[in-house]
């Protein structure tokens, strides 16, 4: 029978290349607490309209890349390919708006869905964290969360960032631009790839993001959003961009941006490494406001902002910059033994240090020492138990910290307290 390999653009994370998930994972839980997000937790399919109402059926995403099935009771789910709507859908399920601790702050971990070409940093199965303050339009609440993003690349020691940012404005703002837009690209239509040719139709600003025609002339010349803000607009993306300096944080304005999810108004971001060797596709991560997707979803009239990133090209980025993060991979103790009696006396011994929270493993293939000797150093073990037949016999067992080179004979009831303090003093 031939192998069976894991589908294409999934991964198995192994150990070994784990720890980094879950260090990351821990520096970003991490920051959410100290800007008080609470995490939530939604589930990996929905229903597929939650997906076509939320992301928007014009998007690529919803058009092309949903993995989208008929379960056996005959309804339509489909595989989260983002977790806003589904945070969004679970905020109205439960009614959370109506609680009095508004804006309701929260983030999530968790795998994402896209049937889409897989390269490096493009898989079909990732890992977002992304973060949702639903709630608000205050846009100091838009600065937070693009701080928050901004904080936890640069936490983990990245510097080779860009945060670009722009404003979609409002619906009379967009529908203005819009009509711009279809103005000015009407007489190209027939130049420009398929896609744009219908997008130009449902929703034309997404002809300013194609890779295709990128270098069509009528690019250059197209109408800028920023000069279709109406005055609110203006002055709610001023205010983001004036509290974006007061804490210090740059940006670049990109009239260009328009992000590949319909649900977005005023704000929208994205944060891209600049480092060399990241690879072709260098936006780490992105978000914006969201005001009216909470009504889409069937809930009251309710402001949202939010960003996501996935974990694989956090780690790319952390690459690139040649970032070693802090993993501690060495072995608390490794128990080496001498005879079947000892074997048996060590089972016990690992036992008790386990249940007293130290980490601790030992031989279960029967090597001689030498053999046990090697495998404790190959796990980096920072201090070896040796329980040989002559410690037995005297209820004794031998001490080693592998750091140092002490060693000392402790009594084997007294092994457990011995080892606590050892790690105490570490
Ligand atoms: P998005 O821009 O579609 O936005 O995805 C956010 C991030 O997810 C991207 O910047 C990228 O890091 C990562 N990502 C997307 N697709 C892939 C893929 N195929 N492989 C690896 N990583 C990928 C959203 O998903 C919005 N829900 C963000 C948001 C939250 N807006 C408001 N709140």
């Amino acid at each position: 029978m031939s192998n069976i390999k894991g589908p294409r653009g999934t991964q198995d994370i192994l150990p070994g290349e784990v720890e980094k998930w879950q260090y990351v994972e821990s520096v970003l839980s991490d920051i959410c607490h100290r800007y008080h997000y609470k995490e939530v937790r939604t589930p990996v399919f929905e229903h597929t309209e939650l997906f076509q109402r939320g992301v928007g059926d014009s998007t690529d995403i919803v058009q092309k890349e949903m993995y989208t099935f008929e379960d056996r009771g005959g309804r339509s789910i489909t595989l989260r390919p983002e977790g806003t709507a589904s945070v969004v859908r679970s905020f109205v399920q439960h009614k959370v708006y109506g609680s009095p601790n508004q804006p309701t702050k929260l983030f999530y971990f968790g795998p994402m869905f896209r049937y889409e070409r897989p390269q490096q940093g493009r898989m079909r199965q990732f890992v977002q964290f992304g973060i949702e303050a639903l709630g608000s339009d205050d846009p100091a609440v838009d600065a937070e969360v693009i701080a928050l993003a901004m904080n936890a690349y640069q936490e983990l020691g990245l510097t080779s960032l860009k945060l670009v940012l722009n404003s979609l404005g409002d619906l009379e703002s967009r529908k203005n631009h819009r009509e711009a837009l279809i103005a000015h690209f009407k007489p190209h239509k027939d130049e420009l790839c398929e896609d744009c040719q219908m997008r130009l139709e449902t929703n034309p600003m997404r002809v300013l993001d194609c890779k295709k025609d990128r270098e069509h002339p009528a690019m250059e010349t197209a109408p800028s959003i920023l000069d279709y803000l109406n005055k609110e607009s203006r002055e709610y993306f001023e205010t983001v961009k004036s509290v974006l300096d007061k804490m210090g944080i740059s940006y670049v304005i990109d009239p260009n941006l328009v992000r590949g999810l319909d649900y977005y108004n005023h704000t929208a971001f994205e944060i891209m490494s600049e480092a060399e060797g990241f690879g072709a596709i260098t936006t780490l991560s992105g978000g914006g406001r969201y005001n009216g997707l909470v009504e889409e979803v069937g809930g009251p009239e309710t402001a949202g902002i939010g960003f996501a990133l996935s974990i694989e090209r956090l780690l790319m980025a952390l690459d690139a910059e040649g970032i070693e993060l802090p993993i501690d991979e060495q072995l608390d103790c490794y128990v080496v033994t001498v005879g079947q009696e000892a074997k048996k006396e060590a089972a016990a011994i690992v036992y008790q240090l386990r249940q007293a929270g130290i980490q601790v493993d030992k031989d279960y293939a029967d090597k001689k020492m030498k053999a046990q000797f090697k495998a404790a150093d190959r796990l980096r073990a920072k201090y070896v138990l040796v329980l040989g037949e002559d410690e037995l016999a005297n209820g004794q067992i031998n001490v080693r910290n592998m750091d140092t080179g002490n060693q000392q004979t402790i009594q084997l009831e007294e092994i457990v307290e011995h080892m606590k303090k050892e790690f105490k003093e570490d």
